[in-house]
């Protein structure tokens, strides 16, 4: 597949004209000092420029100059997005090959949970607290992204949220800081693999940089204002973790913070990212946040666009082609230096070198590699395996949960039992036209049980309905039945980019319909598919048995089955708050104490709570069930102080005290009690995932070292301080089993 020779070969020609040895090629550095010296500044801005493909599905509001196919030729184009497959990516980098300088292109894309074989949302997977699921996942995509041309994802999103009116908490791991950075490093080690030049790596993109999180009313897009303790200690860790692990690139976000929009935010892109944390990747801009800072009101034209983004440190374009238009003028101004641009295109060279594209510009153009991969069944089984572990069993009375495999009968009910692309959430990608891998839930559970189980179904209603009709048929089915599975929940793009929703109720009558298959009499277990947390409390106040299965990926039918039936014992646990209503949200666990604190019983007046309703959640951080229980014993610590340089090792035990094996994540939480900014009432330090057979016990244990006891003070210096410390051992966030103190000596 290889054509025509490449830049590599022309620079080894020119150089050893030049009287250049060969060993002046070592490094890539040098390489990309001499692919830069050839080019012209309008080639080094279309190094900056970045466009859609017009073949696929656009995931943003497309301009159609109709003239893209040339620009390329031209080098007026240095990466796409939305192009995918062996055939169309070859003929796109065919066409770069026809520039001047053969720089090939890159081709990205949003790779968001899954490639073909698609997995659990992010926010599923990272219920299940299993860092090595989440890598195993990331994993699994990236070898499926990259055989199928694709050299960059556009994940992971590692933007913390508080607000599940924002469609965008989906796509990301919750509300935890600490939790949130390790599926960071998780997924990013997932994507970029052994690293960038292997074939089945891609380059992962951390977004959205930053604090995109906390917009303003959970709507999306829209503004945040925070304070740079807020910003460093809670949004940006993920950030920076992601960075630390060898992200190799980062994405703008559309807001504004604190007034200046994130696409031109020297202080983010220039002091902090490519500063502080000495970020060597590069910068691409949201699809058009370069040009809409127009509309923010914070430019007048694309020209000024162009001049405050290169100047924050924003390096490609996506999309709004404000670079593409002004910036080789503002250059020949000398509005901008020239040092800019360069820096810029040597960041994206640079990339282009590590992926070995200058070497081979069709390196990941096999279309045997990428039949292989895409029907290979070990992914499969890890979509499966991660779905299983992401589902969160919210409630389950009387041991209701595991049923029988030789139960006679069961009514599935619901809009979304035979469901068949609703399961693969949001930002899944379509890869083509067949449904027939996506195992729906009627399938997977018909697939479990032999022809002596009798399975009736009825819809029951639409998703989103405001009709009874089906009720009827829904009621006549579970009257015939021994037992209803109902499955409900939002549809797959009431969450995602641009889906903030106001009220975050079952949509629909769905709750209508439980509350009537309720009346029937019948042992009810409802299963809630759903992108965000959502609000059921009547159904979470009668139902025996819940599962929050959230969207599972291709293989849901396959994973809720496991956990019905008991093939696999839920473990995961909730990584966001679930308010009890609207009127709760924001709400986090790791909140700061008032001076007149909400559960303060000697003063049941004058609080920070509610008159109307509890400010707890319905179900907190950190809550989910299993069907076996443990029991936390014998908290012990090494010692009763520590000073700065030392470690304080907490030990405690865990017994698996039911009659089947399961999993456990045990969570460590810390308090500083008094220090001279006010501290969370808890903040999550570390968790363990731990398998216990029946009756086993395990010694658990964490340490604690001063890195995990600091915070920002009052200068913004990030200190420790000396005083007493709560440990917390906990199931849950509220559900704290062990408890104990230590003291931080000078
Ligand atoms: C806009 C989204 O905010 C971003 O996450 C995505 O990667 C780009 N569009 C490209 O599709």
């Amino acid at each position: 597949m290889k054509k025509g020779f490449s830049i590599k070969l022309l620079l080894i020609l020119l150089l050893i004209c030049g009287n250049h040895s060969q060993a002046q090629l070592k490094t890539i550095q040098q390489q990309v000092d001499s692919v830069l010296q050839l080019m012209t500044l309008e080639e080094k801005v279309g190094q900056l420029n970045q466009y859609t493909g017009d073949w696929d599905e656009a995931t943003g509001p497309i301009t159609n100059d109709g003239d893209k196919q040339n620009q390329i030729k031209r080098g007026d184009v240095g990466s796409m997005l939305n192009v995918k497959g062996v055939k169309h990516s070859h003929e796109l980098q065919e066409m770069a090959m026809q520039s001047r300088l053969r720089i090939p292109l890159i081709f990205g894309e949003d790779v968001i949970h899954g490639y073909k074989t698609t997995f659990p949302i992010p926010i599923a997977e990272a219920a299940s607290w299993d860092i090595d699921a989440i890598q195993l996942s990331a994993r699994v995509a990236a070898t499926e992204a990259a055989a199928s041309g694709i050299h960059w994802v556009f994940a992971p999103m590692v933007d913390i949220a508080r607000d599940p009116r924002w469609g965008r908490v989906m796509e990301g791991a919750g509300e935890d800081t600490y939790l949130g950075s390790q599926i960071a490093i998780a997924r990013v080690n997932g994507f970029q693999g052994k690293g960038l030049g292997n074939t089945d790596a891609v380059m992962a993109c951390v977004k959205h940089y930053a604090a995109y999180g906390a917009a303003i009313g959970g709507r999306d897009y829209n503004s945040v204002d925070m304070s740079e303790r807020m910003l460093r200690e809670i949004y940006l860790p993920p950030f920076k973790a992601a960075e630390k692990a060898g992200a190799a690139t980062f994405m703008n976000s559309f807001n504004d913070l604190n007034g200046i929009p994130a696409t031109a935010n020297v202080h983010l892109l220039r002091d902090i990212l490519k500063g502080e944390w000495g970020f060597k990747g590069f910068v691409v801009s949201d699809w058009g946040s370069v040009g809409e800072m127009i509309l923010h009101g914070f430019v007048k034209d694309n020209k000024e666009a162009a001049l405050v983004a290169i100047k924050a440190g924003c390096d490609i374009d996506m999309e709004s082609r404000s670079y593409k238009n002004n910036l080789a003028l503002l250059v020949k101004e000398g509005r901008v230096s020239i040092e800019l641009v360069n820096d810029a295109v040597k960041r994206i060279l640079t990339k282009k070198f590590e992926l070995g594209l200058f070497d081979d510009p069709y390196k990941y153009l096999n279309t045997d590699r990428e039949i292989k991969e895409m029907n290979n069944p070990e992914h499969v089984k890890a979509a499966r395996r991660v779905a299983d572990k992401s589902i969160v069993l919210l409630k389950n009375e009387n041991h209701l949960l595991p049923l029988s495999k030789n139960i006679k009968s069961i009514a599935l009910i619901g809009p979304i039992v035979k469901a068949v692309r609703q399961n693969l959430g949001f930002w899944s990608i379509e890869w083509d036209n067949d449904s027939s891998y996506i195992v729906s839930q009627w399938k997977g559970i018909k697939n479990k049980l032999s022809n002596n189980t009798k399975l009736i179904y009825a819809k029951g209603c639409e998703i989103n309905d405001s009709s009874h009709e089906g009720f009827a048929d829904a009621i006549k089915a579970a009257s015939q039945a021994d037992v209803v599975v109902m499955s409900v929940g939002e549809a797959r793009d009431m969450t995602g980019e641009a889906k903030s929703r106001s009220n975050i109720h079952l949509p629909g009558v769905q709750e209508e319909l439980i509350q009537a298959i309720y009346a029937t009499g019948k042992p009810v277990i409802v299963m809630i598919n759903a992108g965000r947390p959502l609000i059921f409390n009547w159904t979470a106040d009668h139902i025996p048995a819940i599962l929050y299965t959230w969207w599972l990926g291709s293989e849901a039918g396959n994973a809720v089955a496991d956990v019905l039936f008991g093939d696999y014992n839920p473990s995961a646990k909730l990584p966001m708050s679930f308010p009890r209503t609207e009127g709760q949200i924001p709400i986090y666990y790791n909140h700061l104490n008032t001076g007149r604190p909400a559960n303060n019983d000697n003063d049941r007046f004058y609080r920070s709570a509610y008159i109307d309703l509890s400010i707890y959640p319905k179900f907190e951080f950190g809550y989910g069930l299993s069907y076996t229980n443990f029991e936390y014993s014998d908290l012990d610590l090494n010692k009763q102080k520590i000073n700065t340089k030392d470690t304080l090792r907490v030990c405690f035990k865990i017994t698996n005290t039911g009659k089947i094996a399961g999993e456990e994540i045990v969570q460590l939480y810390l308090r500083d009690i008094i220090a001279s900014v006010v501290r969370p009432v808890k903040e999550l330090k570390g968790f363990q995932k731990i398998y216990l057979l029946p009756g086993e016990s395990k010694t658990v244990s964490f340490i604690i070292d001063n890195e995990m006891l600091s915070f920002y003070n009052q200068q913004m210096q990030w200190v420790s301080e000396p005083g007493e410390f709560d440990i917390m051992i906990g199931t849950s966030s509220e559900k704290i089993k062990l408890k104990n103190k230590f003291e931080l000596i000078p």
